[in-house]
Order: C-alpha cells, then structure tokens, then sequence
C-alpha cells in the first residue's frame, strides 16, 4: 500500500499541479488508468500565494482529503493572526499581510471548507480489522498545529509526541508546518515531516512531498522533490498585490531573510 503525503501548499497552484502530475505517474498497475495513488494533504492550503480559491478546488476535485493546518483553521475562525513564527519584525509586518490578503480574497465556499477540515486523520494500510500500523496525519504536533516538529527535536520530545498521539512501534506520525522535511524512528515510531509543496525553506526551491510504502511489515518513506513552474508562480504574486518579497523567498528555497 502506497500514500503520497502532501504539505503546505500554501496556494502555490503551479507548484501543486506538478505535484499532482507526478503522483498521478507513479499510479501502479494495480490502479485503474487516471486514479491517482491514495494521496492526502496536512494543511496549510493558503497563504503566501495569490491561488487559494484555485488550490482548494483541484484538491476538492482531486478528492484529496486532509487536515487543518494553522492557516487554514485560523482564516475559517477569523482568529487574529495566522499562527505563524517570524524571525524578525520584517517577516512579522510581511506575515501580517499575507494573512490579511488571504482572508480578504477567499470565497465563502473555501472558507467554508478549510473550517470542515479534521484536526487529525488516522489510516490503517492492512484495514482496522486487523493489528497493524496506523498513519496519523497532523499539522504541527498531536495537539495543536502551530507547534513547530522540526528535525533537532530530541528524542525525548518525540517520544513524548508519539505517546501522546497514542502511536506504538511500527506506527508512522506524519506532520508538516516547519517546511523542511525529515524522517526519524524513535523507539520504533516513524516520525516524517513531509516538507512542502508550495513554500519549501530547506534551500531547495522544488516542489516537495513524501511517499509511503507499506511493504508486509516494513515502512519505506521516500522524500520527492519536484521542479515546477516557479517563474508562473513568480509573475502571479508580482502581479498581485502580496508582498513581491514572497516571489523571491520562492526562488531561494526559503533561504533569503
Ligand atoms: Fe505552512
């Protein structure tokens, strides 16, 4: 059994359509012709770019389900703030007007979805009907979605997250939020930040997602990268009224200040 994980679209629409072209390659034979593999998101569809409406609607076609990141269940509540981290006054004033952008320019419908997205979803590849792991989906950690799981955790912090999300050895706790992706087991537990699609920060300006293999009783987590129509999603943002800053941050990798 096969799963493509997909984070943080951030409504980067060209990025997520080659994402979805390359799951939509590695269908196996086992799959009728045009089904995609069992393929689901971890939040943050919005923010940053000038598609949300767009990106909500190829996933709701798509029939990719999916949880709440922080951006999406903070534009669905109309919290004050998009439960983001700034590193400086400059990325909080530019934070503070992309959210403002988004909320202003998503319909009621998506606003209306993002509000019906599940904290949490759990998958059983073998069926519920037998031992077997399970796969939980979050956004940020098992209790909330602005937490931030990023790789230099200590063991100890992620021992503590896997008993909390109720997971056991074999499990795999999948999350997204920090944008650089990684994989680790702890105590037999797979921990996979599965990166993201639309707004990468590890320096590498592809596109990324992670695919899972169950393979009898084994876990394979391979991280994808993706080249995408980077200058379409460029000229989109500088032709909207976004802070152009986010077409260059794209461009680096998340690496430029
Ligand atoms: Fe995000």
């Amino acid at each position: 059994m096969r799963y493509a994980l997909i984070s943080d679209v951030h409504a980067n629409l060209p990025a997520l359509e080659a994402v979805m072209r390359d799951i939509a390659g590695r269908a196996g034979p086992s799959l009728r012709s045009g089904q995609a593999l069992a393929t689901y998101h971890l939040g943050d569809l919005v923010g940053y770019a000038p598609w949300p409406d767009e990106t909500v609607e190829l996933l709701r076609r798509a029939g990719v389900p999916g949880v709440a990141g922080n951006y999406d269940s903070t534009v669905a509540t109309d919290y004050a703030h998009c439960g983001c981290r700034y590193e400086d006054p400059r990325q909080e004033e530019l934070s503070h007007l992309s959210y403002a952008w988004t909320r202003a320019h998503v319909s009621p419908e998506t606003k209306e979805f993002l509000g019906s997205l599940p904290f949490r979803i759990d998958l059983r590849p073998l069926g519920g009907h037998a031992g077997g792991p399970t796969i939980t989906l979050l956004h940020g950690n098992q209790v909330l979605n602005t937490v931030y799981v990023t790789e230099d955790r200590p063991d100890a912090f992620l021992t503590k997250m896997g008993a909390g999300a109720g997971a056991k050895p074999g499990d795999v706790v999948c999350f997204g939020h920090t944008h650089k992706p990684w994989h680790r087991a702890v105590e037999g537990v797979h921990f996979v930040n599965t990166g993201s699609v639309g707004r990468p920060k590890d320096g590498d300006w592809r596109a990324g997602y992670v695919l899972l293999t169950f393979d009898g009783g084994s876990v394979d987590v391979e991280i994808v990268r993706v080249e995408y129509d980077l200058d379409a999603t460029m000229r989109g943002i500088r032709a909207s009224d976004l802070p152009h800053e986010f077409a260059d941050y794209l461009r680096t990798g998340g690496v430029l200040a």
